[in-house]
């Protein structure tokens, strides 16, 4: 799948929050608050068993979906798993390393990097998650962390798949904790990651990669992380579950995008 790499990301990652029925309900409030946007693309992750009838329920010019998780093996015997390959053609991206999966289910950089193979294989959009945590953090330790989360989650790629590659900074210790990063932090952060892609793998793979940033993000807080440089996009998780606070972190960036292109319109 080729990305639209000038549109501004949203996706809301629904972790293990509302059933089929409700998601359903959930999709059809959403796509009637949002209009589709030619310059935001829209990512839902719901659980896993909604994706199926969401995909059909889905108009798939106004949203994409993601899965949260899957497991990187093609087939097999792995009882309670699912594939990248039974996925495919149901999702568009697929969030991979979350740092629920990381620190409660104990994956390790190579599931990661593992998971971002399978993905890529199968024609969906990676969204590998790096971000340090509190401990980390008060150690100052964030840049060495993204480091070594990039370094062991990326391996085996080339810098021409770098397209079809996000990544989400999300910090654990803002995660659903509503003490959000500051733009400080952030951009930092983000201008971390692009220059160990471009170390690893040459300016283009850095340019072309999108970055998201991700914890207790919402609609009020939205506009601020858009604007800051680097930032291609949100990934949104409590915020998310709410259609209509969801539908204005969508019209903000819709918002930013047109102030954008209006300004390097004005450039040109
Ligand atoms: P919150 O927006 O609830 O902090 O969650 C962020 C997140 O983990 C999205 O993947």
């Amino acid at each position: 799948m080729k990305m639209a790499l000038d549109k501004t990301l949203i996706v809301g990652n629904w972790k293990m929050n509302l059933n089929v029925h409700e998601a359903s309900l959930y999709l059809h409030q959403l796509s009637h608050l949002v209009t589709a946007h030619r310059d935001v693309e829209v990512v839902l992750a719901p659980t896993l068993l909604a994706l199926q009838s969401l995909s059909l329920q889905v108009n798939h010019r106004q949203f994409k979906l993601a899965a949260q998780n899957f497991y990187w093996r093609d087939s097999g015997a792995f009882t309670g798993e699912v594939s990248a390959t039974q996925l495919k053609g149901v999702v568009q991206y697929a969030l991979v390393g979350h740092s629920e999966r990381r620190h409660i289910f104990h994956e390790s950089d190579k599931d990661t990097r593992s998971k971002v193979q399978a993905a890529i294989r199968n024609d969906i959009v990676p969204i590998l998650c790096v971000g340090e945590t509190a401990t980390e953090r008060a150690d100052n330790e964030t840049a060495d962390v993204i480091h070594d989360q990039l370094l062991g989650g990326l391996a085996n790629i080339t810098s021409e798949e770098f397209t079809n590659i996000v990544i989400a900074y999300e910090p654990v210790w803002a995660i659903g904790t509503g003490q959000n990063a500051g733009p400080t932090d952030v951009t930092a952060a983000v201008a971390a990651i692009r220059s160990q892609i471009k170390h690893l793998y040459g300016a283009a793979a850095a340019e072309a990669v999108r970055v998201l940033y991700g914890g207790s993000v919402t609609a009020d807080s939205a506009a601020d992380y858009l604007t800051l440089l680097g930032i291609d996009g949100l990934l949104v998780g409590g915020a998310s579950l709410d259609a209509h606070g969801f539908s204005e972190i969508i019209k903000k960036a819709h918002h930013k995008s047109m102030l954008v292109g209006a300004e390097r319109g004005g450039k040109a």
